[in-house]
């Protein structure tokens, strides 16, 4: 039970300031402490450097903010993943913007044939420079491991695709654009939107979801986005949207993952305490890992 913590205080995936700070917030909510309350040995590695753009860089023919540093850290932050797992140890990124799932996921991928992905999210972020609304690349970053977008994107620390559509399964889904709803519908993605969380519980979501993946992959990454919760209880994050999902069926969906020991690799993005409520959002993400790490189990 080895693990590394890898800070992202990145922000430029997106339009709000803030969310760069959103490892530290973990990390005072006691990230850390937990981990090791867990007996789990835990070494945290501190923050990837993140090179600010001086001005606002948005790229006009491309559609991409901040192209250039976005793909700086996450090549680090790919590189980092990949040499921890090298080691046998555990990865967890501390995000920053979701952007950084090109990077872990470019990493992490190194490692396995069939990597799966459950996308715990209120958004999709499968678009690409062509279909995005906003140009922000947090929502693209899913779409970019499927080797869609942008060639500097796809290509990152290793040649596209980096998973298969047939291996990911989002969680928590309620605002997607038209271009992503296309995009599930062509390539067969299995979402679980908000109505099915609804109608069959979250219990069933999640068995459905190990069901679907364990055979088919040698590997499951865990994309946790705060927003996925309801803003009512995760209000610290840049894009909320409400009609979430609850606190309670997020440790459930975490305590079932942990019971299935089938989580190779984790991350936990899109916290911002500048827009947050005495870091709940942190604190909500900090008990969110004590599930899915065995607090449950122990
Ligand atoms: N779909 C919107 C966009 O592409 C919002 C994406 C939000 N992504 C996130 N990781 N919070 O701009
Ligand atoms: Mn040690
Ligand atoms: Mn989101
Ligand atoms: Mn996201």
């Amino acid at each position: 039970n080895k693990m590394s913590i890898i800070g992202v205080p990145m922000d430029l995936g997106q339009s709000r300031r803030g969310v760069d700070m959103g490892p530290s917030a973990m990390r005072y909510a006691g990230a850390i402490e937990k981990l090791q309350e867990l007996n789990i040995d835990t070494h945290d590695l501190g923050d990837i450097p993140i090179n600010r753009p001086d001005q606002k860089n948005i790229d006009n023919d491309s559609n991409l903010k901040n192209l250039e540093q976005v793909i700086e850290a996450n090549e680090k932050l790919a590189e980092m993943v990949d040499q921890e797992i090298e080691k046998g140890q555990f990865p967890l990124v501390l995000g920053g913007d979701h952007s950084i799932a090109i990077g872990s996921l470019a990493g992490v991928s190194k490692h396995y044939d069939n990597l799966g992905v459950i996308w715990y999210d209120a958004h999709g972020d499968l678009n690409s420079s062509e279909t995005s609304p906003s140009g922000n690349i947090h929502g693209m970053p899913l779409a970019a491991s499927l080797g869609i977008g942008h060639e500097k994107l796809t290509n990152l620390y290793g040649n596209a695709p980096k998973i298969k559509p047939e291996n990911i399964v989002i969680v928590g889904a309620r605002s997607l654009d038209p271009g992503e709803r296309e995009l599930i519908r062509e390539r067969g993605i299995k979402v679980y939107t908000m109505h099915e969380i609804d109608r069959m519980g979250m219990s069933k979501v999640i068995e459905e979801t190990i069901d679907y993946l364990k055979d088919r992959t040698d590997g499951i990454h865990l994309s946790l986005d705060l927003d996925g919760l309801d803003p009512s209880e995760a209000p610290g994050v840049g894009t909320p949207v409400i009609g979430g999902i609850t606190y309670r069926e997020s440790h459930l969906a975490m305590e079932m993952l942990a019971e299935a020991e089938v989580i190779t690799s984790a991350e936990f993005v899109e916290v911002n305490p500048i827009l947050d409520d005495k870091n709940k959002t942190a604190t909500v993400a900090v008990a969110l890992m004590g599930s899915l790490f065995g607090e449950k189990l122990k």
